[in-house]
């Protein structure tokens, strides 16, 4: 690559140059995401491409036929077939599978295809006949392979690579002319049809696959999540094909919009266990639940006020100096009959761990107390440093992953008093109420919104189960264990519309 003057010498600068703009081949980014789809994927995948490579071969137009043959004892026979169209065509059996390392191999078997048309003949300079013909072509094999792989957007494209087509048996039947003709024509002419086809197949088979690319342009690399979110799902490799699966590895990686900047820790490789009863996993590793957390603390997003309103009416505990009076007295001595009002916020991203079937968040943060004066100003009282750990539940709902969490407890220690010395701990109990009657509904009407998951086209995912599972980590000098939530999609309950 490098660029050498007349003399052979190098010229260090332009390789240099030239060596950046090279991906490093050592750095691979790990994905977030791997989506495999099954054979029984593929298997649905073909009913859908089956009805549609049938009405795209339909559109066979077959040119006229013209030519002249020595028929003894008549001498020069003349013939045109012409106006041929396809009456009927049937792919009664097709199969997809899957060729290691390359794609997916497409064959279909003993299919049909009727045909209408008109012939012509002129011999002996002056005699012409004509009338009408029927072809019916039996037997007809189609073998393609599709190769997989990824465009430079990071979506998935498929192309045909080597078809073949043979047709087994072909039968004409002529009505109209002279019977003694067909019998002269029959066979050359049975030639011609049958090469004519053959010639015609492979082109609408690859245009057929070609065809599919526009649905797949639609995975959808950004998904935008709310005003500060969006998720990253650009393939990170090449599809990879084994026997069993088709797998996708996607970034699956939170950013906040606009500005793309990479959290302080880095995805680690994880490999789903194979499986094979469903169409469709999923599988999402903790990685993208934390770039999550890094998003939404770095955009100051996980802060919440707590005023007073929040708090169910049925409670006895209320947001006053009152309540707090009571644990602090200088509050009641100094704020006397005055509401109050919390600042809840992270200080550091919070973490997130998978663990069998429970999905744990571990925040570090403070809680602002103040005081609402009169004039409406906030007057500071005290500050908390607060370690939560909460767990969530997650489920499918459409194409959103939507969840809801639940206080697991959390540990309180005084970080700065504005209202003298005092004891954290009796205060326990008034925050944890605040937490379960006022935060964690909050937290969980937000998540009840959802994170889009990565999709193609009109799919969609129905009655979709959710686990989440431990998975051994790819590289044997991390003996760590990678978790992940996996969505077992059900065969009978997915659905795709490929329109
Ligand atoms: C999350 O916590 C685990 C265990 O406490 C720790 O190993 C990991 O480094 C933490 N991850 C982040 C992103 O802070
Ligand atoms: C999930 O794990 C946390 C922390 O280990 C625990 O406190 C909580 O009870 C667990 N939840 C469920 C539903 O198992
Ligand atoms: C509100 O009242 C407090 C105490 O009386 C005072 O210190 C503060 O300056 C006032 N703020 C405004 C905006 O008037």
């Amino acid at each position: 690559m490098c660029v050498t003057d007349s003399a052979g010498n190098t010229m260090p600068l332009w390789c240099l140059l030239v060596l950046l703009a090279l991906p490093d081949p050592t750095v691979t980014t790990n994905p977030g995401v791997k989506v495999q789809i099954t054979q029984q994927g593929l298997d649905y995948g073909r009913q859908i491409g089956i009805a549609y490579l049938q009405e795209k071969l339909k559109s066979i137009s077959i040119p006229d036929i013209s030519g002249s043959e020595k028929v003894s004892p008549i001498g020069k026979v003349e013939y045109r077939l012409s106006g041929m169209r396809i009456t009927d065509l049937g792919l009664p059996q097709s199969s997809l599978g899957l060729v290691p390392g390359t794609g997916i191999s497409l064959s279909i078997g003993n299919a049909f295809i009727n045909l209408h048309g008109d012939w012509h003949v002129k011999y002996l300079k002056f005699i012409k006949d004509s009338g009408s013909f029927d072809l019916a072509v039996s037997g007809l094999t189609i073998k393609a392979t599709i190769s997989v792989g990824r465009d430079e957007t990071g979506r998935p494209t498929i192309s045909s690579n080597g078809c073949t087509a043979s047709v087994g048996g072909v039968r004409v039947k002529f009505h109209g002319g002279a019977s003694w003709l067909y019998n002269l024509f029959t066979s050359f002419i049975e030639k011609q049809l049958r090469r004519s086809l053959e010639q015609k197949i492979c082109p609408l088979v690859h245009d057929g696959i070609s065809d599919l690319n526009p649905q797949l342009k639609t995975l959808n690399v950004l998904a935008k999540v709310d005003k500060y979110a969006e998720i990253e799902y650009s393939m990170v490799t090449p599809p990879s094909i084994s026997n069993f699966l088709i797998e996708l590895s996607l970034k699956g990686e939170f950013y906040n919009i606009g500005q793309h900047q990479e959290p302080p820790f880095s995805a680690p490789p994880f490999s789903l266990p194979p499986q094979t009863s469903s169409m469709l996993y999923i599988g999402l590793s903790s990685f993208m639940a934390n770039s999550a957390g890094f998003v939404y603390n770095r955009a100051g997003a996980l802060s919440l006020y707590i005023t007073d309103d929040m708090v169910p009416s049925s409670s006895p505990i209320r947001l006053n100096t009152k309540t707090f009076g009571v644990f602090i007295p200088e509050i009641s001595k100094r704020f006397p009959d005055m509401m109050m009002k919390l600042l809840l916020k992270t200080s550091t991203q919070p973490n997130v761990t998978f663990e069998p079937n429970n999905v744990t968040l571990q925040a570090t943060g403070t809680l602002t107390a103040y005081a609402i004066l009169p004039n409406t100003t906030l007057e500071p009282l005290f500050i908390l440093n607060m370690d939560a750990s909460v767990s969530g539940n997650f489920y499918i709902s459409g194409l959103k992953l939507v969840g809801s969490l639940q206080l697991n407890g959390f540990d309180m220690s005084l970080g700065t008093s504005y209202v003298g010395e005092f004891q954290v701990k009796p205060l326990h109990n008034i925050f944890m109420l605040v937490m379960k009657l006022a935060v964690i509904p909050k937290v969980n009407e937000y998540l009840q919104q959802g994170f889009p998951l990565p999709a193609i086209g009109r799919m969609n995912l129905i009655n979709s189960k959710l686990q989440v599972q431990k998975v051994r980590l790819v590289t044997p000098q991390k003996p760590d264990k990678c978790s992940m939530l996996k969505l077992h999609l059900c065969s009978s309950l997915f659905q795709a519309v490929i329109s």
